[in-house]
C-alpha cells in the first residue's frame, strides 16, 4: 500500500516536473512552446476555403497520438483547411489554454481528445459563444451542452475484447480449476477508462463470483485498480507491489487484464523481474490496447499477449468528415445517439468497431492492412 502511495506521489510529481519543463502556459494568443504549431497546413483552395481547425491532442508519449494528429492534418489540408495540432503532454491546464488560445484567435472549428473530460466545460461555453463546433476526438466531452459530436469507437466492446480474450485462453467456459487474475484499468478522469473496464467485467465478473477467477490481490474496484493518465510505469509500480504482497508463497499470475499497452508493458517488466518468461514461470495471458509498435513486439516474444486495434486513420477520417460538415452547418454522420450522455446531454456518436489482435492475426490485421510496418517490428 505505501509504496502504491509512493509510486502516485512520484507518478504526480513526474507529470509535474513535465509541466516545469518545456511546456509552459500561454496568455491568449501568445506564442509559447506550448501554443506552438505542429503543422501548419497551407489552403489548396479546397472547400475548407483556407479555414483554420484546431486539433488537441492530450500527449506525445503514446504513438497512436501522434498519427491521428498528423492524419487529421493531413486529410484538413485535401479539404483547403489550415491546422493547428498541439499536444499538452498530459498537463489538463496546458490544454485548457491551448483551446483558449485557438478560440481567441478565431479558428473555424475544434478536434478535441481530452485529457481530462470534466476540464473543458468553459472551454465549451467559449467555443460556442465564438460559433465554433466542437468535436469530442476518441475520450468524451463530459458535463457540457456545447460538445456537437463525438467520434469514438465502441468502447464497451473494446472492454468485452479484452475479457473475452482471457476468457478464451483460459478456456474459463469448461476450467475445472481457479486461474488467478489481477486487474487494471486507465486514468479516472478518462470517460473511456470506464467503459473498458465495465465491458471487461461483463465477462469476467461471472467467473470471478463463480471462482473459476480469482483476484488474489483482492483489488476489484475500478478506484484500486487505475491507473493515472495510463502512466505504464505507476502499472509497473503496482504490478511490482501486488506480487511482493501477494505472489510471495509460490503462487502464480496466470492472467492480466490490461487496458492499454503502456500499461501492459509496465506490467510485462514488473513479472519479468521476479522471473516471469524464464525456467517455470510462463508469461500469463495480458490483454492491451492500441496495437503499438512495441507491444507487438513484445507480442510477437511471446510476452503481452493480445492487443486491441483501433484503426486510428479509421477515426480520423470520420472526424475530419464531421468536422467539415459542422463548419458547413450540415449534419454530419452518427451511428449512434443513446450510448453518450455526458452528465447534460447525450452526445449524437459516431463509433467505429476494435479488432481484437494476438500473435496469430496481427500480420493480416495490421500488416496487410498497412497499419504497422513489418520491417518496424524486427528492428
Ligand atoms: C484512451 C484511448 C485508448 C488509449 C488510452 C491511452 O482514451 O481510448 O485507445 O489510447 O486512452 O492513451
Amino acid at each position: 500500500m505505501k509504496k502504491k502511495l509512493m509510486a502516485m506521489l512520484l507518478s504526480m510529481a513526474l507529470v509535474g516536473s513535465i509541466a516545469g519543463c518545456g511546456v509552459t502556459t500561454t496568455a491568449p494568443g501568445g506564442d509559447s512552446d506550448a501554443s506552438k504549431t505542429e503543422s501548419q497546413g497551407k489552403t489548396d483552395g479546397g472547400s475548407g476555403s483556407g479555414k483554420t481547425i484546431g486539433i488537441l491532442m492530450p500527449t506525445k508519449s503514446s504513438e497512436r497520438w501522434i498519427n491521428d494528429g498528423n492524419d487529421m492534418v493531413k486529410s484538413l489540408k485535401e479539404l483547403g483547411y489550415n491546422t493547428d495540432l498541439q499536444y499538452a503532454e498530459d498537463v489538463v491546464e496546458t490544454q485548457v489554454s491551448q483551446a483558449e488560445n485557438l478560440i481567441t484567435k478565431g479558428v473555424s472549428g475544434l478536434v478535441i481528445a481530452n485529457i481530462d473530460g470534466e476540464s473543458l466545460t468553459d472551454v465549451c461555453q467559449k467555443a460556442k459563444d465564438a460559433g465554433i463546433p466542437v468535436i469530442a476526438y476518441d475520450r468524451l466531452i463530459k458535463n457540457t451542452a456545447n460538445v456537437d459530436y463525438y467520434i469514438s469507437f465502441d468502447n464497451k466492446l473494446v472492454g468485452n475484447q479484452m475479457g473475452q480474450y482471457i476468457e478464451k485462453k483460459l478456456d474459463l467456459k469448461n476450467a475445472q480449476k481457479s486461474y488467478n487474475v489481477e486487474l487494471f484499468a486507465g486514468s479516472p478522469d478518462d470517460n473511456n477508462a470506464h467503459m473498458f473496464f465495465e465491458g471487461a467485467m461483463e465477462v469476467l465478473q461471472p467467473y470471478i463470483d463463480s471462482k473459476k477467477l480469482t483476484v488474489v490481490s483482492g483489488q476489484t474496484k475500478f478506484d484500486e485498480i487505475c491507473t493515472l493518465r495510463w502512466d505504464g510505469a505507476l502499472a509497473q509500480a503496482r504490478m511490482e507491489n501486488i506480487l511482493t504482497a501477494n505472489y510471495s508463497g509460490g503462487k502464480k499470475v496466470d492472467a492480466v487484464l490490461s487496458p492499454y499497452d503502456g500499461i501492459s508493458r509496465g506490467i510485462v517488466e514488473a513479472l519479468r523481474s521476479v522471473g516471469y518468461g524464464s525456467g517455470d514461470l510462463p508469461w500469463p495471458v495480458i490483454t492491451g490496447q492500441d496495437a503499438e509498435t512495441a507491444s507487438i513486439k513484445s507480442i510477437i516474444a511471446g510476452e503481452q499477449t493480445s492487443t486491441i486495434f483501433k484503426d486510428t486513420r479509421k477515426l480520423s477520417a470520420q472526424a475530419v468528415k464531421t468536422i467539415d460538415a459542422a463548419i458547413k452547418g450540415q449534419k454530419a454522420e452518427v451511428n449512434d445517439e443513446k450510448t453518450y450522455n455526458n452528465g447534460v446531454k447525450v452526445v449524437p456518436s459516431y463509433l467505429c468497431q476494435p479488432v481484437s489482435v494476438d500473435k496469430s492475426n496481427y500480420k493480416e490485421v495490421l500488416i496487410d492492412s498497412g497499419y504497422l510496418k513489418e520491417e518496424n517490428l524486427s528492428k
